[in-house]
């Protein structure tokens, strides 16, 4: 089935929850439904953006156009040699409900992953990571359809060409395609990642499983991150700086507390969190937006914040960071 409705309030729709407006709002329940939507004339005649749940978009106003969601939510396992499973999921299928079925299931490879916010379609273009793990570490391929000519098009894990927080999708194929279901391979017997931060002590003594790891890292999100149904946001809103040997090596004597990590070949990736900190980010406002006192990385709408509230404060970080450490803050927020 088709949906397509008008001037649409998006509040519910993305997770800064501002009372920004949609002309039109469609959704659609399958791949022939897609199809059949984007020839439309509401289609033809507008422009359009398709989002998961928005949780890593602003709208910087009223969207002038059609928005795009995906309803399509189905999820099949398919058992191979090697206590290999592979798992496909549709691209509406709310990321955290595919991660705790795989869990319930016994397959490991997502469990990291466990609490980000998103659907599995955007998460398969965003290549989102947590805690040592990222999207690219378990997709093996990711299925789209062709904007222009309505073919379909099957994407191998390479083809995706994924970097940290990037892939194809938001480079030279950026607006070209729409994701429409991934396929993850998952282990019966997986190999975990428990190195990132405090993950393995905050597992302690619990024998170590998919569910348990996904219970520590849940309890570690929840300690840090806020809750985007309680208070809205984004999570990250800028992504870690990857800087050269020249600047690195000029800060690190400057600040040799600043967190630091490889990043191949004469790079090195900062921490965004510290340089805002350390940069006098920590309690800073903008009207109703934010810095949100316990990871400050993300911004949030504490008080009926506007788009250019967050806008702003975004700008204010950016430029403190930049004046401190000569660092430019890229942000990991789509504004829309
Ligand atoms: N830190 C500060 N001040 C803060 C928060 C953190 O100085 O207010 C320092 C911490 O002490 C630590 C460093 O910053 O040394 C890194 O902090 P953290 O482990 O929280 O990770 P992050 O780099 O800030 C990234 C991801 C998160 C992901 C965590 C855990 C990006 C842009 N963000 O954050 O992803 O949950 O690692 O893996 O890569 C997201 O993408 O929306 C997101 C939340």
């Amino acid at each position: 089935m088709i949906e397509i409705r008008e001037n649409i309030s998006l509040k519910p729709y993305h997770t800064f929850h501002m009372d920004v407006y949609a002309r039109y709002f469609a959704e659609y329940d399958t791949l022939a439904d897609l199809k059949e939507l984007l020839s439309s004339p509401v289609l033809k005649d507008n422009r359009f953006i398709h989002i998961g749940s928005g949780s890593n978009l602003l709208f910087t106003g009223n969207y002038n156009g059609v928005v795009l969601h995906s309803r399509m939510d189905s999820v099949e396992c398919t058992d191979a040699p090697d206590d290999v499973v592979y798992v496909r999921a549709e691209s509406g299928v709310v990321w955290d409900r595919l991660v705790e079925y795989c869990v319930a299931q016994g397959l490991g490879g997502i469990e990291n992953l466990s609490g980000i916010p998103g659907e599995v379609g955007a998460s398969a273009i965003q290549n989102i990571g947590a805690y040592g793990v990222e999207a690219k570490d378990v997709i093996h391929s990711v299925n789209c359809l062709d904007i222009r000519t309505l073919q379909e098009r099957v994407f191998d894990n390479a083809e995706c060409g994924y970097s940290y927080r990037s892939s194809v999708f938001k480079k030279e194929h950026k607006g070209k395609y729409i994701v429409t279901s991934v396929e993850y391979v998952l282990h019966r017997h997986p190999v975990f990642k428990l190195e990132y931060g405090n993950l393995r002590a905050v597992l302690g003594d619990a024998p170590v499983s998919p569910a348990s790891v996904r219970n520590a890292v849940i309890a570690i999100r929840n300690r840090k991150l806020p809750d985007p149904d309680v208070v809205g946001n984004a999570g990250s809103f800028f992504v870690n700086p990857v800087v050269g040997m020249e600047l690195y090596s000029k800060l690190a004597m400057q600040y040799p507390d600043m967190p630091s990590y490889p990043a191949g070949e004469g790079k090195v990736k900062l921490s965004a969190a510290w340089l805002i900190d350390h940069a006098g980010g920590h309690g800073k406002k903008v009207g109703g937006a934010a810095v949100y006192p316990k990871q400050c990385l993300v911004l949030v709408n504490e008080n009926n914040a506007s788009p250019g509230d967050v806008a702003a404060l975004a700008e204010l970080i950016r430029s403190s960071v930049y004046d401190k450490y000569g660092v430019n803050l890229v942000p990991e927020v789509n504004f829309i």
